[in-house]
């Protein structure tokens, strides 16, 4: 979930493993569809919000690292559905893996701490993306 350009996924697949990566960004889902198929690698990406996300008992498995969805989705309700989502995902006995920031280690860093609310345990960041074709925005 939040599978990115596929950095976990298609490891994954290299080592034996059906991923099915979900992100919001096309065109993530577009590198990480061609990563897959150039390597003649298994799997499959979807472009879907993880908020909208509704497989049904098909995953052995759920990961979710570096902030993929989980901690970005902006409420508590947000993220309630989100995980409700993977339960629903997941075959009986998976596991679903997540990584977390952890708050007091992230404010460490001074621009950090600038921009967190500790009474939310958030922060905003504004960030300018360049795209391939060196367009900002
Ligand atoms: C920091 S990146 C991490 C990507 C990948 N997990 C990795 O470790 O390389 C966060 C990813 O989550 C995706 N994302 C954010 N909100 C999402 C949502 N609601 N549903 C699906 N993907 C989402 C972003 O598009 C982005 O690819």
């Amino acid at each position: 979930m939040g599978c990115g350009p596929g950095r976990h996924s298609v490891e994954l697949a290299r080592r034996g493993c059906y991923p099915t990566g979900v992100d919001i960004s096309e065109r993530f889902i577009e590198i990480a569809t061609r990563a897959i198929a150039d390597e003649g690698l298994p799997g499959e990406f979807h472009v879907l919000d993880a908020w909208f996300m509704e497989f049904e008992s098909t995953a052995d498995q759920a990961i979710c690292l570096s902030e993929g969805a989980v901690g970005l989705a902006g409420s508590d309700a947000a993220h309630q559905q989100i995980l409700d989502n993977v339960f629903a995902a997941l075959r009986s006995g998976g596991y679903f893996v997540l990584s977390a920031i952890q708050t007091s280690n992230a404010v460490q860093d001074p621009a950090v701490a600038e921009a967190f609310d500790a009474y939310t345990r958030t922060m905003q960041e504004d960030e300018v993306i360049v795209d391939s074709d060196g367009q900002e925005r």
